[in-house]
C-alpha cells in the first residue's frame, strides 16, 4: 500500500514492514478511498489546520516536519494522514507497527535505511517493546543510535549517525505511551469521532469514487449508522451497495439502508451486535453496573483490548456507558435503547 509513495522507487527493504497494515484496509477498493492530499481529508479541522502550517513551514526552510503522534480510536484516519504527511512532504513514507518491531535491531535497520526528510509510521506505537523503545529516544532527538558491541567488560558503544527523518506515531491508547516517548513528538493532536455533516460529505465522496448512486436521505441515514468512524462508513457503503445491486434497482435510498445494515446487525443508532451485548451484559448480568473491564470481558469471552479500544469509545461518546473509579455503568439512555431495565439489587 506505500507503492505509490515509495518515490525513490525501491521496494521496502524490510519484510516486517508489510505486517502493519490491517486486511481490510488493503483491498484495492477501499485503498482507493483514502485521501491521498490534506485537502481531500475531509473534517477533523483543527487536526488539518495544524498540519497544513507545519508543514508549508518546514518545506519552506527545508526541513524535515517534526514528529508527530495521532491519538484516536481505530479507522478514524491516523494511517491516512501518514500517508498524505509523506506524500506532501514529497518523500518516502515506511510503514510499521510497534507490535512488528520485535527487536532494536528490526528499528535499526529500517532507520539506518531512512533518506532526508522521510517519513517513519509506526501504527500502535503503545505497543512497541520497551527494549525496541529506548533506541528511539535518541534517533528521534539527536538522529542516532547507539550500537554496543560485545559483552560485559569488552563492552564497546559506537554512535551511528542517522538522517533527518520525520517519526509520525499512531495510537489508540496514548495513557499506556511512556512519558519520554510522548515528550519527544513536537505534535501532537488527538482525532475525535466524525459528525454527520462530514460523514455525509465522506459517504458522497466514497459513492463518487466506487460509482454508487445515493441520495440525500440514504446518505443521512448512513451516515446515523456509522458510529462516526469513516472506516465504517466505507464498509457499509459497500454492503449497502450489494444489498441495493441484488434486492433493488441498484440506487441507494433510506429504505435500502435500513434494510442492508438490519441484515448487518446494524441498528439505528449504529450500534453493532457486539455493542448491544455488551451493553445487555452490564445491564442484565452486573444489574447496570458499575463493573469492571475484566468482568465484562470474561463473560463475553472477548479481548479485554477490544472492548476498551473497539467498543468503548463510541458508547462513551454517546453517553451510553459512563466510567467510573469503581468501573462501567450502563446509562439510562442505554437501557432505554435496548428497551431493558436492570435488575434490582437482591443483596
Ligand atoms: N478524513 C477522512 N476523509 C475521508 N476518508 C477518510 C478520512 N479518514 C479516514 N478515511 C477513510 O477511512 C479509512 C480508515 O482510515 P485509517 O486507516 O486512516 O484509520 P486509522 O485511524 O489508521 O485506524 P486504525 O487505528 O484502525 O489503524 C481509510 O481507508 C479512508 O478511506
Ligand atoms: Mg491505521
Amino acid at each position: 500500500m506505500t507503492d505509490g509513495l515509495l518515490k525513490r522507487g525501491q521496494a521496502s527493504p524490510h519484510g516486517i514492514l508489510d505486517r502493519a497494515c490491517t486486511a481490510d484496509d488493503r483491498e484495492p477498493e477501499l485503498l482507493s478511498l483514502r485521501p491521498r492530499k490534506l485537502e481531500d481529508y475531509v473534517g477533523q479541522q483543527e487536526v488539518v489546520d495544524t498540519l497544513k502550517i507545519a508543514i508549508l513551514a518546514a518545506r519552506q526552510r527545508q526541513e524535515p516536519l517534526d514528529h508527530v503522534l495521532f491519538h484516536g480510536p481505530p479507522g478514524l484516519g491516523k494511517t491516512t494522514l501518514a500517508h498524505i504527511i509523506a506524500n506532501e512532504m514529497e518523500v518516502k513514507l515506511t510503514v510499521t507497527s510497534g507490535p512488528a518491531l520485535e527487536k532494536g535491531g528490526d528499528l535499526l535497520g529500517i532507520l539506518t535505511h531512512m533518506e532526508e526528510g522521510d517519513v517513519l509510521f509506526i501504527d500502535e506505537i503503545h505497543r512497541t517493546p520497551k527494549a525496541v523503545e529506548e533506541f528511539l529516544y535518541p534517533a528521534m532527538e539527536d538522529f542516532a543510535v547507539d550500537f554496543v558491541f560485545d559483552k560485559g567488560i569488552h563492552a564497546r558503544s559506537h554512535r551511528y549517525r542517522l538522517n533527518r527523518f520525520t517519526l509520525v506515531g499512531a495510537t489508540t491508547r496514548v495513557g499506556l505511551l511512556s512519558a519520554p516517548l510522548r515528550d519527544r513528538f513536537g505534535l501532537f493532536r488527538s482525532l475525535d469521532f466524525y459528525g454527520l455533516d462530514d460523514l455525509v460529505r465522506i459517504i458522497k465522496r466514497s459513492a463518487r469514487l466506487l460509482d454508487i448512486s445515493i441520495d440525500e436521505q440514504g446518505a443521512a441515514s448512513l451516515a446515523k449508522r456509522s458510529r462516526g468512524t469513516p472506516r465504517i462508513v466505507n464498509r457499509l457503503l459497500k454492503r449497502v451497495r450489494d444489498y441495493a445491486q441484488v434486492r433493488a434497482d441498484g440506487r441507494i435510498n433510506r429504505e435500502t439502508v435500513e434494510a442492508a445494515l438490519k441484515l448487518e446487525g446494524v441498528d439505528s443508532l449504529g450500534l453493532t451486535r457486539l455493542d448491544r451485548r455488551y451493553l445487555r451484559t452490564i445491564i442484565d448480568f452486573y444489574n447496570g453496573g458499575p463493573v469492571g473491564i475484566e468482568a465484562i470481558a470474561a463473560t463475553l469471552q472477548e479481548e479485554t483490548d477490544t472492548l476498551v479500544d473497539v467498543v468503548e469509545p463510541y458508547l462513551l461518546k454517546i453517553g451510553m456507558v459512563i466510567r467510573s473509579s469503581s468501573g462501567r455503568k450502563a446509562s439510562a439512555a442505554a437501557c432505554d435503547h435496548l428497551g431493558l431495565k436492570p435488575q434490582q439489587r437482591l443483596f
